[in-house]
């Protein structure tokens, strides 16, 4: 029997995604899969709304790739809305909510980390890879490496070549070189993925991944998806670096990440005006 190493290794989630990788007719409506949506396409309408008011507000100059962003919901035909936007909402978008939250992640990390052309970036549980198209479409990384379950990297790969997105590294966490060989990253992404692994599997990714990187942007569920019992606290993470800080608090956070407790873990990074953490230097 396989050991489970994640709440979203459930037997269900990762034949799915195999099936989606090599079966055309599920790829192509694999993001309004149930099975799918219970894991990955998870944002609502009104969730995706206040997304793009942040995005927004961080700055408008944002909605300028709205077009070239819209091309992340060509391929696999999520449920997408038309958002009205701008000064009398005379403006309109129409994303996939899930779509927005990548953008909004985007927004986050560009006014915490700069411009992310030739940074060496990891994304631990990388989903169909939406998030690396959406960095993809502005920035030029040096690198992209999506870490994810075998089968789940298949359905990225896929979804990616069909957006027309190249140059990213798909392994698994056993693939990757241990700690001495293992490659640096400028920048390590996991929206709610860490937290939802096993304590072994991200002691594994601690010592790979996060240990050697310069800069790190963490959502975290620790209230509702610490299925385990023993998987990193908060405190735990914040003991993984001297300059760490825990957001909970809009900005930045979404009202659906407050309500549900999500708490955003920062390593390195600028200050940001407004954002003031709950732990770490202002
Ligand atoms: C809740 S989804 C989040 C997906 C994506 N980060 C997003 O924001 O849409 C959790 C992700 O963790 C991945 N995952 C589950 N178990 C994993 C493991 N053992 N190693 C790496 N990734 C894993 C899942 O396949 C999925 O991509």
């Amino acid at each position: 029997m396989s050991i489970k190493t994640s709440c979203s290794d459930n037997g269900v989630y990762p034949p799915f995604c195999e099936l989606a990788s090599s079966n055309d007719r599920v790829f192509a409506e694999f993001r309004r899969n149930p099975v799918y949506c219970g894991v990955v396409e998870t944002v609502s309408y009104a969730a995706g709304r206040d997304y793009l008011e942040r995005i927004l507000l961080q700055s408008k100059a944002w909605s300028r790739q709205f077009s070239e962003f819209s091309k992340n919901d060509v391929v696999g035909n999520p449920l997408v809305f038309a958002y009205r936007y701008g000064l009398l909402k005379r403006k309109q978008c129409t994303f996939a909510p899930t779509t927005l939250r990548y953008i909004k992640v985007l927004a986050d990390m560009k006014a915490l980390f700069g411009v992310l052309d030739n940074m060496r970036i990891a994304e631990i549980g990388g989903g169909y890879g939406g998030q690396c198209a959406i960095v993809s479409r502005v920035f030029r990384p040096a690198r992209y490496t999506i870490i994810d379950l075998e089968p789940c990297l298949r359905l990225a790969r896929r979804y990616l070549e069909a957006s027309g997105i190249s140059d990213v590294t798909y392994v698994t966490i056993g693939e990757l070189d241990e700690a001495g060989a293992r490659p640096a990253y400028d920048l390590v992404i996991s929206n709610y993925a860490f937290s939802e692994l096993s304590r072994s599997v991200q002691d594994e990714f601690v010592g790979k991944v996060i240990a050697g990187a310069s800069r790190g942007y963490f959502m975290c569920n620790f209230a509702t998806h610490t299925w385990e019992g023993d998987q990193y606290s908060q405190h735990e993470m914040m003991e993984l670096r001297r300059d760490a800080r825990v957001f909970r608090e809009s900005p930045p956070l979404s009202v659906i990440d407050r309500e549900a407790k999500v708490a955003l873990v920062v390593f390195g990074g600028e200050v940001i005006d407004g954002w003031v953490p709950e732990i770490g230097r202002a």
